[in-house]
């Protein structure tokens, strides 16, 4: 390797060593009467997962020079916010899949019911971890409301939500451009977006920073679904640890399945393109991010 090269892979593993043990420590505890839901809570969180969305958190919040401990917190909260939709989103009602992060869905363990219980669970137990006095007591007050509300109006029905509500609502159909954009951008570039907006609002960037972060995290976002539906097509289901061949059967909205494949290769690429010049402004500190924007459309799981 280049001396002067980023290492991300050294970078990744040991962010994600850093968030797996947090998680290992501030999840609940499977015991009492309601064991079974923390069970699956801890199941699919633990079940692994790249943590993307978390590792951006604390790149995002590097580029404005917040510590990891700071932030790690929210990191978590993201990550256990992302899980849940993930649940959600294998349940039969939506894309009905049986394998996730290589292992059997929640539901084919624990039953829907659970399932469905589990991930409320953590979406709520997200914003617990972004509140919680002893966890965060060393940010301004303010710095936390505003980063609880750019989380939940990225995961409820103005992002996430919204995204997934209309990915099902258009399965079988043939749509304009707009109505894709408008799925993959609330369906997974709302959430990416929040992860470095928020590492910077906790961070305590200036306006300035959280906008164009955010906005670096968006395109990223989009480009991160596009990838997601090409895996969908060339993965390897032992590599991604999900079925492929998952939106063919479900008849999504994709950008392969109204572009074709290498269109929407390119436009992945014209994404990171533009991910990586809303980066210009900021030094070494954002290559982390330059790294893991390349990261994100070379990836194969
Ligand atoms: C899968 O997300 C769902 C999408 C929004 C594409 P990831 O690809 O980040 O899944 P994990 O967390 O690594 O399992
Ligand atoms: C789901 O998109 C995005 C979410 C918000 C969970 P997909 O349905 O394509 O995600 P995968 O391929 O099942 O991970
Ligand atoms: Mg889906
Ligand atoms: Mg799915
Ligand atoms: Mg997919």
């Amino acid at each position: 390797m280049n001396p002067k090269e980023f290492d991300l892979k050294g970078y990744l593993s040991t962010k994600r060593t850093l968030i797996d043990r947090a998680l290992e420590r501030w999840l609940p505890y499977a015991v009492g009467h309601a064991a079974p839901v923390k069970e699956a809570m801890r199941y699919s969180v633990g079940a692994g997962g790249k943590r993307v969305r978390p590792i951006l958190i604390l790149a995002g919040g590097q580029v404005v020079g917040a510590s990891d401990h700071l932030l790690l917190p929210a990191a978590c909260a993201m990550e256990c916010l992302h899980t849940y939709s993930l649940i959600h989103d294998d349940l039969p009602a939506m894309d009905n899949d049986d394998l996730r992060r290589g292992k059997p869905t929640c539901h084919k363990i624990f039953g829907e019911a659970l399932a469905i219980l589990a991930g409320d669970a953590l979406l709520t137990f997200a914003f617990e971890l972004m509140t919680n006095p002893e966890l965060t007591s060393e940010i301004q007050p303010e710095r936390i409301n505003r980063a609880v509300f750019v989380l939940a109006r990225a995961a409820g029905e103005s992002g996430m939500v919204g995204g997934q509500a209309a990915d099902i609502l258009n399965e079988g159909k043939t749509v304009e451009a707009q109505v894709l954009h408008y799925i993959h951008y609330h369906k997974t570039a709302a959430l990416l977006g929040a992860s470095v907006e928020i590492g910077a609002i906790l961070g305590g960037g200036c306006e300035e920073d959280i906008i164009r972060l955010r906005r670096y995290g968006q395109a990223l976002g989009l480009a991160f679904q596009i990838k997601d539906d090409i895996l969908d097509i060339e993965g390897d289901q032992n590599v991604i640890g999900k079925p492929t061949g998952s939106d063919a059967r479900q008849k999504k909205v994709t950008y392969p399945s109204l572009f074709g494949i290498e269109t929407a290769k390119a436009k992945a690429l014209e994404l990171l393109n533009e991910a990586i010049s809303l980066l210009e402004p900021f030094n070494h500190k954002a290559e982390p991010l330059r790294a893991i924007a390349r990261y994100v459309i070379d990836r194969n799981r």
